[in-house]
């Protein structure tokens, strides 16, 4: 009878992430809201010059770092693939989900290369958080990171509405569907 009970269950609560990927996550989710932060204080809420060389450095070595991390989640990722999505779940939110999860890892691995080819060429190369000098490729070129700064920025806009959407639909599993999908990245 408990056995059958203990099956029962197993069927009916979904498989996690493996702990490395749900490090992985939660780390990524720290880092990126950080970076965001940063970034928008650094564009919008005109901070004062003694501040504001901190805040780049600050911005841009998260920056970075979200990059190596994504990186390496990625080959993480490939040998350990996501528990699988609830089965009645609608196969246009299937999609959708995954698109939503395939986007992330994208725009995670191109907006740090983008940002850093906007302060080369802006004529500021970095040194990772006040430690490690990284080499400057680009020099300084106007022009060109103008159309790199720009490019960043409807990533780091369109990264926010991403993140509004994925967050939305974890709540919307957890208190509306109660499908057990948020257990799975806790
Ligand atoms: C995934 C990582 C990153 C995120 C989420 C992010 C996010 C942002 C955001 C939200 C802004 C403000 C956008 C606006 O103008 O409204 C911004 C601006 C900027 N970011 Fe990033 N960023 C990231 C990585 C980087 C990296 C690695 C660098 C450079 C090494 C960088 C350099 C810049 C620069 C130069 C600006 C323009 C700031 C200004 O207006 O002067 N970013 N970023
Ligand atoms: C900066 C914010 C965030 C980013 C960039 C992000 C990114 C991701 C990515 C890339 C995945 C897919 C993992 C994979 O299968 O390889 C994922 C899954 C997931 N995330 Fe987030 N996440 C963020 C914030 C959050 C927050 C705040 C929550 C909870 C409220 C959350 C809940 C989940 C859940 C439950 C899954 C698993 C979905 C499934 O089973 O298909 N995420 N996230």
């Amino acid at each position: 009878m408990s056995t059958a009970v203990n099956v029962l269950r197993a069927q009916s609560v979904p498989a996690r992430y493996d702990t490395t990927s749900r490090v992985f996550h939660w780390l990524t989710v720290v880092l990126v809201l950080s970076a965001a932060m940063l970034g928008l204080w650094i564009a919008h809420a005109e901070p004062g010059e003694a501040i504001k060389m901190t805040l780049y450095n600050l911005h841009e070595s998260i920056g970075v770092t979200i990059g190596l991390v994504t990186l390496a989640r990625l080959i993480w990722r490939l040998g350990h693939p996501a528990p699988p999505l609830p089965a009645d779940l609608p196969d246009a939110l299937k999609l959708a989900a995954r698109l939503n999860h395939g986007a992330f890892y994208l725009w995670l691995l191109v907006m740090p290369v983008l940002g850093f080819i906007a302060t080369n060429a802006w004529g500021f190369p970095l040194t990772w958080f006040g430690l490690v000098p990284l080499p400057d490729p680009v020099g300084k070129n106007v022009p060109l990171a103008e159309m790199v700064t720009f490019a960043h920025r409807l990533m780091a806009w369109s990264l926010i509405g991403m993140i509004v959407l994925h967050v939305s639909a974890a709540l919307w599993h957890q208190f509306v569907r109660r499908d057990g999908t948020l257990r799975k990245m806790l």
